[in-house]
Formats: structure tokens, C-alpha cells, sequence
């Protein structure tokens, strides 16, 4: 038995019997497109049986050999990629790491990212940073030609060839891409960096139990067979029945198109912890990119409480009744922290003096989910026990699981993403791109 937990039913009781009937059908179809590979987008399903054939294959131990040359080599690791290529790799190594540091254990590097903006301050920073440091490269891309972590690696590249040398340079370089087609493969093979491929029919965002994420995660001293066999277990659990009461993935699937189709049309991802930020990140790209398109779909949203309750919580109390929640509660936290007892009490917090902070956050949660659920506000819970590598598997893999039964329940394919390329088109047209020059000239009509 999986140990995550779902409380979505209570939703099912703003419905009547026969809605309740409709949904179940719904949810049924959408299950079968999915396990039987028969909907929208199903060559790129191989996300769904990967955590098995991974345990079986010998690829978390080369993963492994090369995450320890990487580690002895490094005091940082820079981690290029943006989307699907970054999201699902620094959500779990934050989550799993102290909320000071992105590694396990102090003789693991630190990680950092880049690739994932344009920002020329933040690369030169980050080159700064790296003059002074001993470090390595993973650089990640499935298609091997997105602009953002191409532009990165060629100036990483170039300061990492100049402090190293050409020669010493290439083995602190591990590519993670297309096994034929694109330009880092193609450059990986010519320079000779050592290469991990991303399966075909696994896209960016449900790309994180492959290379992908293993690579850095394991590079960050946590254990990979872990969280590969809590997304295993999570599939031969949600593989036995598409039961709404009984399966948690068919369950959060119908609740939130229950209440989609109710006009709630803005889901709020919120987390308790703070170095859940990325998970967050993470969630909101699965299903912002996989459901919104066609002019459909369930705008993403993520808050960090109890830190928003004191910004955005004003609105979702009582703003626009377009929002429902969704609450992930990790039930036990690593460590132990008691509120001191002081005698002068001049904050008045002796009241509370004794219990530990955690039962204060979840007061804080309780509280939060009457206030709002009060105020109009559905809300979606979800409990792990504990944070860890195997019940984080189980979560990446249960929220994937739920995403493309879902995703099919609306009526698009999940596994596509056709609207990122509109923005790059333009970009590469008004940077001058060789083959873009009619687009060049009728963008200059707009804004001109
Ligand atoms: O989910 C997706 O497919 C995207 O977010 C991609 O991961 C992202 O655009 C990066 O693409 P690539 O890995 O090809 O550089």
C-alpha cells in the first residue's frame, strides 16, 4: 500500500447521485485512454512503466558511478535546463535537502542552476561565482536546441574550457538529451562528454524519474532506487482500478474537473513548507502545460503558507469565489523543535510553550482550511506521512498518473505543448534568425 493520502470525497458531495454516476464514467474513459495507451499524445506515455524497467535495468548504477565522479570533482555543480529539464530535479533535491543547503551530506556540492532565464546579471553572477570554485556541469535539454540552457552552457563552457583547459574541461561536462537528434547531442558526441539519454516517448515535464532528475538527485546524495520504488508502488496501485472512492489519482482527477466544470476555474497548490517551493514550481507546469490549451483549462496556482496567508490569503478568503485549494500536509517533520517556556512572557506565547512547532503549523492549517472552506473555498487534501525519497517517488508519480487522466477528462492531449513555441518564434524573428525573416516583418508591421 502506497502511504499517500487523499481527501478529495467530500467534494463529491456537492453532486447528486447521477452527476456523481456521469463523473465516475468520465473518469472511467479517461483511464482506460491512458493505461491502454489509446488517447491524445500516446507516444508519449513511456512515463508510465518507466519506474519498473528502470529498477530492472542498470541505469541507476552508471547513474550513480557518474554522480560520484561528479561529486568528488566539485564544491558546486551547476544544473542547466529550464521546464520539464529543471523543475522536477530542483523540487526534489530542495525538498529532500535542509532548507539551507541543496545537498544531503556536506562532502555532496552544492547545486546550482542556471539555464532557466535570460538574465545577464544572473549569469554574470553566476560566472563570478564559479571563478573562485572548484565545479561541474550537467547540462539538460531533450531537444537539444532550446535557446535559454544553450545560451548558458555556451558561456559555462567557455569560462570551464578557459579555467581548465579544453582537455580537463570535457570531463566536468555530463549531457542529458536526445539519444540522436539536436544540437547538444551533437556537440556532446564531438567534444566527448559523457551522455545520458531521455527516452523518446517521455516529454520535458514527466521527465523527472528519468535522467533527467536521477542524475542531479543522485549527484545530491540522495538515494534514487528509493524514490524509483515508491513511483513503482504508486503504479501497480493505481493500475488496479479506476474506483473514484478507491484509486487517489482518479479521485483528484474527478474532483478538480468537478469543480472546473463548477466554474472554479483557478487551482491553488499549497504547501506548509517552505523547501516545498520548487515541488510547487514543479506541480504548476505538470498541469498548467499539460491542461491549458484549447482555450480550456485549470489556471495554476501556488501559495506557500502560512507566508501568504499574510499576502495572498486576504484574496482567497474573500476575493473573486473563482479559486479551490489544493493542501499538501507532510504529517511529520524530520526534526524536533519545542516552543520554549519563558518566564517573563512578554509575547504571550507561553500558551503554546512546550508543543512542538509543527503542531502550531498544523493548527495553522486546520484553522486555514475552516476559515476557508467557510468562505467558499473547496479544498483538495493530500497527506504524506513523512518527506522522504520514497514517498516523494510516490508523489511525482501519483500527480503524473492524475495530470493525463484529467488531462484526457477535458478533452486535450497533456502530452504536448504547442503554445511555448509562440514567444520563441518572435523572439528568434526579432534577434535576426536566419529563416524567420517573414515573421521578422510582420512582427515590425505590429509594432511599428
Ligand atoms: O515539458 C516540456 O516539454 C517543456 O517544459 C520542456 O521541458 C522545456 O521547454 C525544455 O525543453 P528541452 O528539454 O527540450 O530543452
Amino acid at each position: 500500500m502506497s502511504t499517500l493520502k487523499v481527501n478529495g470525497s467530500r467534494i463529491f458531495d456537492l453532486v447528486d447521485n447521477k452527476a456523481f454516476e456521469t463523473l465516475q464514467n468520465d473518469i472511467n474513459l479517461s483511464y482506460s485512454q491512458l493505461i491502454q495507451k489509446t488517447g491524445k499524445g500516446n507516444d508519449f506515455l513511456g512515463w508510465l512503466l518507466l519506474a519498473t524497467e528502470t529498477l530492472n535495468s542498470t541505469l541507476i548504477k552508471e547513474i550513480n558511478i557518474e554522480a560520484k565522479k561528479i561529486q568528488q570533482q566539485s564544491e558546486i555543480v551547476v544544473v542547466v535546463g529550464i521546464g520539464g529539464s529543471y523543475l522536477g530535479t530542483r523540487a526534489v533535491i530542495e525538498a529532500l535537502s535542509s532548507n539551507f543547503h541543496s545537498f544531503q551530506k556536506n562532502d555532496t556540492p552544492e547545486i546550482i542552476y542556471a539555464g532557466q532565464n535570460i538574465s545577464e546579471d544572473y549569469l554574470f553572477d553566476l560566472l563570478e561565482l564559479l571563478n573562485t570554485k572548484e565545479y561541474s556541469i550537467i547540462v539538460i535539454s531533450k531537444s537539444g536546441t532550446t535557446t535559454e540552457p544553450a545560451l548558458a552552457f555556451r558561456l559555462l563552457k567557455n569560462h570551464l574550457e578557459k579555467k581548465y583547459g579544453k582537455k580537463n574541461a570535457k570531463d566536468r561536462i555530463t549531457a542529458i538529451t536526445d539519444k540522436e537528434k539536436g544540437a547538444l547531442k551533437k556537440l556532446a558526441d564531438k567534444e566527448g562528454y559523457t551522455t545520458f539519454v531521455i527516452p523518446d516517448d517521455v516529454g520535458g515535464r514527466y521527465s523527472v524519474l528519468t535522467p533527467v532528475g536521477l542524475l542531479p538527485i543522485a549527484m545530491a546524495g540522495f538515494d534514487i532506487e528509493k524514490l524509483l520504488l515508491g513511483a513503482d508502488q504508486m503504479q501497480k496501485e493505481l493500475y488496479t482500478s479506476s474506483d473514484l472512492l478507491e484509486n487517489p489519482a482518479c479521485m483528484y482527477a474527478a474532483a478538480r474537473n468537478m469543480l472546473y466544470r463548477d466554474k472554479k476555474s483557478v487551482e491553488i497548490f499549497v504547501s506548509y513548507q517552505p523547501n516545498l517551493h520548487y515541488l510547487s514550481e514543479w506541480w504548476k507546469q505538470l498541469f498548467g502545460e499539460s491542461e491549458g490549451k484549447d482555450h480550456k483549462g485549470i489556471f495554476t496556482a501556488s501559495v506557500n503558507f502560512t507566508t501568504d496567508l499574510h499576502s495572498l490569503g486576504q484574496y482567497i478568503q474573500d476575493g473573486k469565489r473563482m479559486v479551490f485549494e489544493t493542501m499538501l500536509h507532510i504529517d511529520a517533520p524530520k526534526h524536533t523543535l519545542k516552543v520554549p517556556f519563558v518566564d517573563e512572557d512578554a509575547d504571550e506565547l507561553n500558551f503554546m510553550a512546550n508543543k512542538r512547532i509543527n503542531d502550531v503549523n498544523k493548527m495553522a492549517a486546520l484553522g486555514t482550511t475552516i476559515a476557508h472552506t467557510d468562505g467558499g473555498v473547496p479544498i483538495i487534501d493530500i497527506h504524506l506521512p513523512e518527506m522522504n525519497e520514497y514517498n516523494l517517488g510516490e508523489l511525482l508519480y501519483f500527480f503524473e498518473f492524475t495530470c493525463g487522466v484529467s488531462g484526457y477528462m477535458l478533452g486535450v492531449n497533456p502530452f504536448d505543448q504547442p503554445g511555448v513555441e509562440a514567444y520563441k518564434n518572435n523572439m528568434f524573428a526579432l534577434l535576426g534568425k536566419p529563416g524567420f525573416e517573414e515573421k521578422q516583418k510582420e512582427i515590425l508591421r505590429k509594432i511599428t
